[in-house]
Protein backbone atom coordinates (compact mmCIF):
# COMPACT_ATOMS: atom_id res chain seq x y z
CA UNK A 1 0.00 0.00 0.00
CA UNK A 2 1.05 3.37 -0.96
CA UNK A 3 0.17 5.92 1.59
CA UNK A 4 0.26 9.47 0.38
CA UNK A 5 -0.01 11.82 3.38
CA UNK A 6 3.15 12.90 4.40
CA UNK A 7 5.04 16.24 5.01
CA UNK A 8 8.05 17.73 3.65
CA UNK A 9 9.68 20.74 2.86
CA UNK A 10 9.98 22.50 -0.71
CA UNK A 11 13.30 20.80 -0.87
CA UNK A 12 12.55 17.69 -0.02
CA UNK A 13 9.48 17.70 -2.39
CA UNK A 14 11.56 18.62 -5.42
CA UNK A 15 13.74 15.64 -4.39
CA UNK A 16 10.59 13.44 -4.57
CA UNK A 17 8.78 15.36 -7.68
CA UNK A 18 12.70 15.01 -9.42
CA UNK A 19 12.74 11.31 -8.94
CA UNK A 20 9.56 11.20 -9.89
CA UNK A 21 10.51 12.32 -13.43
CA UNK A 22 13.28 10.19 -13.55
CA UNK A 23 12.44 6.97 -11.73
CA UNK A 24 13.37 4.39 -15.05
CA UNK A 25 16.20 6.14 -15.88
CA UNK A 26 17.67 5.15 -12.48
CA UNK A 27 16.70 2.20 -12.29
CA UNK A 28 18.09 0.98 -15.72
CA UNK A 29 21.58 3.44 -15.25
CA UNK A 30 22.03 1.02 -11.55
CA UNK A 31 20.94 -2.11 -13.21
CA UNK A 32 23.74 -1.95 -15.40
CA UNK A 33 26.48 -0.73 -13.02
CA UNK A 34 26.56 -4.18 -11.21
CA UNK A 35 25.25 -2.17 -7.97
CA UNK A 36 23.15 -5.58 -6.94
CA UNK A 37 26.36 -7.82 -7.33
CA UNK A 38 27.99 -5.74 -5.59
CA UNK A 39 26.20 -5.22 -2.40
CA UNK A 40 25.59 -8.70 -2.89
CA UNK A 41 29.28 -9.81 -2.25
CA UNK A 42 29.79 -7.42 0.74
CA UNK A 43 26.67 -8.85 2.22
CA UNK A 44 28.61 -12.49 1.31
CA UNK A 45 31.58 -11.01 3.01
CA UNK A 46 30.13 -9.46 6.09
CA UNK A 47 27.00 -11.34 6.95
CA UNK A 48 24.38 -8.66 8.36
CA UNK A 49 23.41 -8.90 11.89
CA UNK A 50 19.88 -9.77 11.00
CA UNK A 51 17.78 -12.72 12.40
CA UNK A 52 14.52 -14.69 11.66
CA UNK A 53 11.52 -11.45 11.66
CA UNK A 54 14.12 -8.62 12.13
CA UNK A 55 12.43 -5.61 10.69
CA UNK A 56 14.16 -3.26 8.55
CA UNK A 57 13.96 -0.11 7.03
CA UNK A 58 14.72 1.10 3.58
CA UNK A 59 14.85 4.87 4.07
CA UNK A 60 15.07 6.58 0.58
CA UNK A 61 14.52 3.61 -1.17
CA UNK A 62 14.18 4.61 -4.43
CA UNK A 63 13.16 1.86 -6.83
CA UNK A 64 13.86 -0.81 -4.40
CA UNK A 65 17.29 -1.83 -5.25
CA UNK A 66 18.62 -1.87 -2.03
CA UNK A 67 15.37 -3.67 -0.77
CA UNK A 68 15.81 -6.18 -3.75
CA UNK A 69 19.44 -7.37 -2.30
CA UNK A 70 18.31 -7.80 0.86
CA UNK A 71 15.07 -9.77 -0.14
CA UNK A 72 17.61 -11.64 -2.63
CA UNK A 73 20.47 -12.27 -0.18
CA UNK A 74 18.05 -13.43 2.80
CA UNK A 75 16.40 -17.59 3.65
CA UNK A 76 15.57 -16.50 6.66
CA UNK A 77 12.36 -14.29 7.01
CA UNK A 78 12.82 -10.34 7.83
CA UNK A 79 10.63 -7.83 7.47
CA UNK A 80 10.75 -5.01 5.59
CA UNK A 81 9.37 -1.70 5.36
CA UNK A 82 10.69 0.92 2.63
CA UNK A 83 10.15 4.59 2.55
CA UNK A 84 10.65 7.10 -0.08
CA UNK A 85 9.26 10.40 -1.40
CA UNK A 86 8.80 9.60 -5.03
CA UNK A 87 5.03 7.51 -5.76
CA UNK A 88 6.55 6.66 -9.36
CA UNK A 89 9.75 5.13 -7.97
CA UNK A 90 7.74 3.60 -5.04
CA UNK A 91 5.90 1.91 -7.42
CA UNK A 92 8.67 0.53 -9.61
CA UNK A 93 9.80 -0.32 -6.27
CA UNK A 94 6.46 -2.58 -4.96
CA UNK A 95 6.66 -4.30 -8.49
CA UNK A 96 10.21 -5.96 -8.53
CA UNK A 97 9.86 -6.84 -4.72
CA UNK A 98 6.42 -8.90 -5.52
CA UNK A 99 8.18 -10.50 -8.56
CA UNK A 100 11.42 -11.39 -6.46
CA UNK A 101 9.64 -12.74 -4.10
CA UNK A 102 6.84 -14.81 -5.31
CA UNK A 103 6.19 -17.93 -3.94
CA UNK A 104 8.48 -17.14 -0.47
CA UNK A 105 7.09 -15.95 2.73
CA UNK A 106 8.40 -12.00 2.73
CA UNK A 107 6.79 -9.05 4.42
CA UNK A 108 7.40 -6.10 2.51
CA UNK A 109 5.62 -2.47 2.84
CA UNK A 110 6.34 0.30 1.34
CA UNK A 111 5.19 3.86 2.20
CA UNK A 112 5.58 7.06 0.99
CA UNK A 113 7.27 8.93 3.79
CA UNK A 114 10.06 12.00 4.51
CA UNK A 115 12.95 10.39 5.70
CA UNK A 116 13.10 13.16 8.56
CA UNK A 117 10.19 12.81 9.57
CA UNK A 118 9.45 8.87 9.50
CA UNK A 119 6.26 8.05 10.58
CA UNK A 120 7.13 5.27 12.98
CA UNK A 121 7.64 5.11 16.59
CA UNK A 122 11.25 5.17 18.09
CA UNK A 123 13.18 2.13 18.21
CA UNK A 124 10.51 0.54 15.65
CA UNK A 125 13.33 -1.41 13.69
CA UNK A 126 15.92 -3.63 14.15
CA UNK A 127 18.17 -2.06 10.91
CA UNK A 128 18.01 0.55 8.82
CA UNK A 129 19.79 0.70 5.54
CA UNK A 130 19.83 3.50 3.33
CA UNK A 131 21.85 4.41 0.35
CA UNK A 132 21.99 7.92 -1.23
CA UNK A 133 19.22 8.91 0.57
CA UNK A 134 21.07 11.21 2.91
CA UNK A 135 22.77 12.87 0.36
CA UNK A 136 19.33 15.14 -0.06
CA UNK A 137 18.91 16.31 3.56
CA UNK A 138 21.34 17.94 6.25
CA UNK A 139 23.22 15.20 7.11
CA UNK A 140 23.19 15.74 11.27
CA UNK A 141 19.43 15.62 10.97
CA UNK A 142 18.73 12.87 8.80
CA UNK A 143 20.96 10.98 11.15
CA UNK A 144 19.35 11.92 14.02
CA UNK A 145 15.65 10.67 12.42
CA UNK A 146 17.16 6.96 11.50
CA UNK A 147 18.80 6.73 15.06
CA UNK A 148 15.27 7.80 16.64
CA UNK A 149 13.05 4.81 14.62
CA UNK A 150 16.46 2.34 15.75
CA UNK A 151 16.15 0.02 18.72
CA UNK A 152 19.19 -0.02 21.34
CA UNK A 153 21.80 -2.17 20.07
CA UNK A 154 20.36 -2.25 16.30
CA UNK A 155 22.43 -1.43 13.15
CA UNK A 156 22.58 1.36 10.48
CA UNK A 157 23.79 0.61 7.45
CA UNK A 158 24.47 3.37 5.81
CA UNK A 159 26.31 3.65 1.87
CA UNK A 160 27.02 7.32 1.38
CA UNK A 161 28.59 8.99 -1.78
CA UNK A 162 32.23 9.45 -1.55
CA UNK A 163 33.44 12.25 -2.25
CA UNK A 164 35.55 11.22 -6.57
CA UNK A 165 35.82 12.96 -9.82
CA UNK A 166 32.94 10.80 -10.53
CA UNK A 167 30.57 11.62 -7.35
CA UNK A 168 30.93 15.39 -9.25
CA UNK A 169 29.19 13.90 -12.55
CA UNK A 170 26.49 12.56 -10.51
CA UNK A 171 26.01 15.53 -7.89
CA UNK A 172 24.69 17.23 -11.14
CA UNK A 173 23.27 14.62 -12.98
CA UNK A 174 21.07 13.83 -10.02
CA UNK A 175 20.96 17.07 -7.97
CA UNK A 176 22.07 15.80 -4.41
CA UNK A 177 25.71 16.77 -1.87
CA UNK A 178 28.07 14.66 -1.39
CA UNK A 179 28.65 15.17 2.72
CA UNK A 180 32.22 15.36 3.77
CA UNK A 181 33.38 12.06 5.16
CA UNK A 182 34.37 13.62 8.38
CA UNK A 183 30.76 15.01 8.85
CA UNK A 184 29.68 12.24 8.32
CA UNK A 185 31.95 10.27 10.88
CA UNK A 186 31.16 13.02 13.38
CA UNK A 187 26.92 12.98 13.26
CA UNK A 188 27.07 9.13 13.16
CA UNK A 189 29.29 9.21 16.13
CA UNK A 190 26.82 11.33 18.25
CA UNK A 191 24.06 8.24 18.18
CA UNK A 192 26.20 5.13 16.72
CA UNK A 193 29.39 3.10 17.58
CA UNK A 194 30.89 2.72 14.08
CA UNK A 195 31.35 -1.14 13.23
CA UNK A 196 32.93 -1.30 10.25
CA UNK A 197 33.56 0.74 7.15
CA UNK A 198 34.17 -0.95 3.64
CA UNK A 199 35.62 0.37 0.89
CA UNK A 200 34.25 -1.39 -2.61
CA UNK A 201 37.34 -3.22 -4.92
CA UNK A 202 38.03 -0.30 -6.91
CA UNK A 203 37.54 -2.64 -10.31
CA UNK A 204 33.51 -2.18 -9.33
CA UNK A 205 31.48 0.64 -10.77
CA UNK A 206 30.13 1.28 -7.00
CA UNK A 207 33.82 2.01 -5.57
CA UNK A 208 34.15 4.89 -7.76
CA UNK A 209 31.45 6.76 -5.97
CA UNK A 210 30.53 5.08 -2.49
CA UNK A 211 31.53 3.26 0.26
CA UNK A 212 29.84 1.27 3.14
CA UNK A 213 29.65 2.43 7.22
CA UNK A 214 28.11 0.05 9.17
CA UNK A 215 27.11 1.32 13.38
CA UNK A 216 25.51 -0.12 15.78
CA UNK A 217 22.92 2.59 18.20
CA UNK A 218 23.99 3.17 21.67
C1 LIG B 1 19.94 8.17 -5.49
S1 LIG B 1 18.34 7.58 -5.11
C2 LIG B 1 18.76 6.16 -4.15
C3 LIG B 1 17.67 5.13 -4.17
C4 LIG B 1 18.01 3.80 -3.51
N1 LIG B 1 18.27 3.94 -2.10
C5 LIG B 1 19.14 3.09 -4.19
O1 LIG B 1 20.11 2.74 -3.51
O2 LIG B 1 19.07 2.85 -5.40
C6 LIG B 1 17.80 8.73 -3.90
C7 LIG B 1 16.38 8.53 -3.41
O3 LIG B 1 16.20 9.28 -2.21
C8 LIG B 1 14.89 9.80 -2.21
N2 LIG B 1 14.82 10.91 -1.26
C9 LIG B 1 15.45 12.11 -1.33
N3 LIG B 1 15.16 12.85 -0.25
C10 LIG B 1 14.34 12.09 0.53
C11 LIG B 1 13.68 12.31 1.77
N4 LIG B 1 13.84 13.46 2.45
N5 LIG B 1 12.90 11.34 2.27
C12 LIG B 1 12.73 10.16 1.58
N6 LIG B 1 13.32 9.90 0.40
C13 LIG B 1 14.11 10.85 -0.13
C14 LIG B 1 14.62 10.19 -3.66
O4 LIG B 1 13.25 10.31 -3.94
C15 LIG B 1 15.31 9.03 -4.38
O5 LIG B 1 14.40 7.99 -4.67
Amino acid sequence: MINNEFTSSRTETDAGSFYDRIANLYDITFKFNRYEHSLADYIQKYPLPLSFGSRVLDAGCGTGLLTLVLLKNFDIPIKITAVDLSASSLTTAKKASEEATKGRRRSTYFTQANLLSLPFEDASFDMVVTSGALEYVPIGDGLRELSRVIAPGGHLLHIPIRPSLMSRVLELMFRFKTHPPEEIEAHTNKYFRIVHQYKFPQIEPIGWTKTIILSQKV
